[in-house]
């Protein structure tokens, strides 16, 4: 799991943008792969920005989504469908979208109709993730066990409480939805990671220690061989304290033991 640390957000959302930039130059058929939440709406302005500029075209492309709140309504305007159409989709040439079904009758049925799209579109070149709090990538929240493929979830409390932000007083939030599983997001080709901000410092730390934590979904991103994390600063702040801390004990420890030498 390689790892950039970069000054801000817009940073981040620029470096990300380069790497669908690259990957629909380098192949103009690409499955993208894409995700909601606060990160990735820069990202989604600078794409856009770039395709009103004549420097990127989607007209060859197709896209999934990583999941999706269940039941929700697609024009509901916090429906992950909404979003997307929302921030992209409906300002670019994007040839294909699809997202899990959220106003599917039976869940568990529209899981396997998920997978089977993906696996008929040939899987995904180019998977864009962001992170919960708790380590949750997708919807796949903290467990014991993993699912491989598309799963309808019901969402932890924490992650319910961290996006009720979206939600009006008067508006029911869905405490369920349907996610890509682990071993869907594992069989991605390449995969990008943003974390942003001072609120996912924590998270950040400690998906970077050397452990696999497996209440941490987002640690299984290190067995992947093709993962790129894109940090901001801030989010990178314990990061950098904890790594500037190590270097000077390094050096302490060098400098103690060439003295006693000395
Ligand atoms: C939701 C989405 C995740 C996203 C996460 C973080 O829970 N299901 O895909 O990564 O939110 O969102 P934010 O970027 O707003 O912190």
């Amino acid at each position: 799991m390689r790892r950039i640390i970069l000054d801000t957000y817009e940073d981040v959302c620029r470096a990300a943008a380069d790497v669908y930039t690259e990957q629909l130059k380098e192949k103009p058929n690409s499955v993208l792969g894409l995700a909601t939440g606060s990160t990735p709406i820069g990202l989604y302005d600078e794409l856009v920005r770039r395709y009103d500029a004549g420097a990127l075209d989607f007209s060859k492309a197709r896209s999934f989504n990583l999941d999706e709140y269940y039941p929700i309504k697609k024009d509901h305007p916090q429906s992950y469908n909404y979003f997307m159409r929302k921030h992209l989709f409906d300002k670019i040439n994007i040839s294909k979208y699809s997202l899990p079904n959220g106003e599917a009758a039976d869940a568990e049925a529209e899981c396997l109709r998920y997978d089977v799209e993906i696996s008929d579109a040939g899987g995904i070149d180019l998977m864009l993730l962001g992170i919960g709090h708790n380590g949750h990538i997708g919807f796949n929240e903290p467990a014991v066990s993993y699912p491989m493929g598309t799963t309808h979830v019901e969402l932890a409390k924490s992650s319910v409480d961290a996006n009720s932000r979206f939600f009006g007083l008067d508006e029911t939030q869905p405490t369920e939805a349907l996610t890509m599983g682990i071993g869907e997001i594992m069989r991605c080709k390449k995969i990008i990671l943003l974390i942003t901000g001072e609120g996912k410092a924590e998270i950040a730390m400690k998906l970077f220690e050397r452990k696999i934590h497996t209440d941490i979904p987002a640690c299984f991103l290190k067995l992947h061989p093709d993962t790129t994390v894109f940090l901001d600063r801030a989010a990178a702040r314990d990061i950098i304290v904890f790594e500037e801390a190590l270097k000077r004990e390094r050096i302490k420890a060098v400098q103690e033991w060439t003295g006693l030498r000395g």
